[in-house]
């Protein structure tokens, strides 16, 4: 790319030219959140995705979102700017072991996470975001048996909520595990009024002492509502940029993760890079692909979820 490029107005430039929409998740980095047309948590994303009338989505997030928008438009063209950016959450869950899994419990509803491959959901009767996996288990009989995949700490903590017996697959993902109990109690300690506010995916003793547990969409509201002028933000650092938009004025301090060499930054959100985007938009590549019976298979399950909570 020629250094002397202003990517900003190529990439506005580009989505007039192409009517491509760009959408984007919290955990984006900030100067892709700058140009996209929305940016939301997964629901939110995926509900934009199914009512867009743009020809081209360009997915600032990862695979398995931008696989989703692809599910949803399967006439139209979704770009994703690194096809590498998966996520671990979604790798702990090959369809092909899920399946053993799931024959062992044959009169049981499977309920997935929304982050999880196109194989894993069609596998799954309904498809479930972080906000509104309560709503979607609580509207099936209270007898009804489920299966809940492939989050284990999001599970554990549905199964606290609603009182449910759930079979849990063994998954998690990467950057919601690596918060320190210790740290951001000892952090707690130094700021009194600090609100701490947790993404449901992490383990359960962070949780048990999070002031607010929700979805990133979820999190964010909640600071712009709530009166406190400190927030201490257990999930991923991306959120924090909207945060400050929305409230210039509070503090808003990342959760410490357990030793000194992790991060949390998801490695898979922060593939994608404004340079990426750029390209991605201006040669239609790299773009989602997908075999039509597993397309038809994935999309039922979706569109459960989005029927239940429209
Ligand atoms: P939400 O977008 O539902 O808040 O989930 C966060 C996440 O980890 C997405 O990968
Ligand atoms: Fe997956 Fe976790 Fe990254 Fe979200 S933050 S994309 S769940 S690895």
């Amino acid at each position: 790319i020629d250094v002397n490029l202003d990517l900003f107005a190529e990439i506005e430039r580009l989505k007039k030219e192409k009517n491509a929409i760009i959408l984007a998740h919290y955990y984006q980095e900030p100067d892709i959140q700058d140009v996209a047309d929305f940016i939301g948590d997964s629901l939110g994303l995926a509900q934009k995705a199914q009512s867009t009338d743009a020809d081209i989505i360009v997915f600032a997030g990862v695979h398995f979102m931008a696989e989703t928008a692809k599910i949803l438009n399967p006439q139209k063209k979704v770009l994703l700017p690194d096809l590498k950016a998966g996520c671990s959450l979604s790798d702990s869950a090959p369809p092909e072991l899920f399946k053993k899994f799931r024959d062992k419990y044959p009169d049981h509803i499977v309920i997935t996470y929304i982050n999880c491959s196109a194989g894993m959901k069609a596998l799954s009767d309904i498809i479930c975001t972080s906000s509104n996996a309560q709503a979607i288990i609580e509207s099936l009989p209270k007898d009804q048996k489920i299966i809940f995949a492939p989050d284990k700490n999001l599970g554990a903590y549905l199964k606290k909520k609603t009182g449910r017996e759930m079979v849990l697959w063994n998954g998690a993902c990467i950057v919601h595990e690596i918060f320190s109990l210790e740290k951001i109690t000892k952090l707690k300690i130094r700021h009194p009024k600090a609100k701490v506010i947790a993404h449901p995916e992490c383990e359960e003793p962070v949780l048990r002492i999070a002031d607010f547990i929700g979805s990133t969409t979820s999190l964010l509201k909640y600071t712009i509502e709530n009166d406190a002028q400190e927030f201490i933000v257990v999930t991923e650092t991306g959120i924090l940029h909207q945060m400050q938009i929305q409230s210039p004025g509070k503090t808003f301090i990342p959760a410490p993760p357990d030793n000194m060499c992790a991060c949390n930054d998801c490695p898979y959100m922060k593939l994608n890079t404004l340079e990426k985007l750029y390209l991605c938009m201006e040669y239609e590549e790299p773009k989602i692909i997908m075999d039509e019976e597993l397309l038809i298979a994935s999309k039922k399950p979706i569109e459960r979820m989005l029927e239940i909570s429209h």
